[in-house]
């Protein structure tokens, strides 16, 4: 397995928790594709790059049993204290999504909500995020994937294409839709109000 160095996507991503600081993508709501296929969602489930654990918290108060990733320490604190409030039992954690290739556990569902488009371009960490989605997703189990569209002007962003060619050989993309993310009102890296071209993208392990 590569081994990837995520310490300047850390520092990155770190600047957008500290301080209390909200991120733009932090709506303290499933975004709605999520809340249209929640009967579908089953767990395990594994949230990647869960952040403050918003998505998380949502299916274990459906019932499921949750594990939530994130690599910066602030976002899994918070995540942590809300699940605490709810009385709800989340496996939170603080680790490198590129570091679980050695889990042995099996997941029903995994769950991105805008991790694999920060990748877009970028053909070692797709083709690592593959091998690892693969191997932690049991056999039928379903990836759910959102991620913002690429546009002009817009730093982060994937295309269409990338996701059916990094998912084809070994997966079923079931269905890929467009649709508006909703944004933090009034964060600092946006325009108030301001929606997000996205895509949702559910995928099927072969
Ligand atoms: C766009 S945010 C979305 C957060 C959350 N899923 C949500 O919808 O609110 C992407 C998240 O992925 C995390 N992240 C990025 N790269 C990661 C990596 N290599 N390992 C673990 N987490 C990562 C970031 O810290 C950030 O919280």
């Amino acid at each position: 397995m590569t081994i990837i160095d995520s310490k300047a996507h850390h520092a990155g991503f770190r600047e957008h928790y500290v301080d209390n600081a909200k991120p733009v993508w932090d709506i303290g709501r499933p975004q709605k594709p999520f809340i249209e296929h929640a009967s579908d969602i089953r767990g395990p489930i594994l949230d990647i790059g869960c952040g403050t654990g918003t998505l998380a918290v949502y299916f274990a108060k459906r019932g499921e049993q949750v594990t939530g990733i994130d690599f910066v320490e602030e976002a899994i604190e918070r995540a942590t204290a809300k699940a605490k409030s709810a009385g709800l039992n989340i496996d939170f954690m603080v680790k490198d999504f590129f570091t679980i290739s050695s889990w042995e556990r099996k997941f029903q569902t995994i769950i991105d909500s805008g991790l694999f488009h920060i990748f877009s371009g970028d053909e070692v960490r797709k083709a690592a995020y593959l091998e690892i989605v693969s191997k932690l997703l049991s056999d039928n189990g379903r990836l759910y994937i959102l991620a913002c569209k690429k546009e002009t002007g817009i730093d982060a962003g994937i295309n269409a294409d990338e996701i059916f060619e990094t998912f084809h050989e070994r997966f079923i993309v079931e269905s890929l839709h467009e649709f508006e993310a909703e944004t933090v009102i009034g964060a600092a890296e946006n325009a108030p109000g301001k929606q997000w071209l996205s895509y949702f993208a559910v995928i099927k392990k072969r």
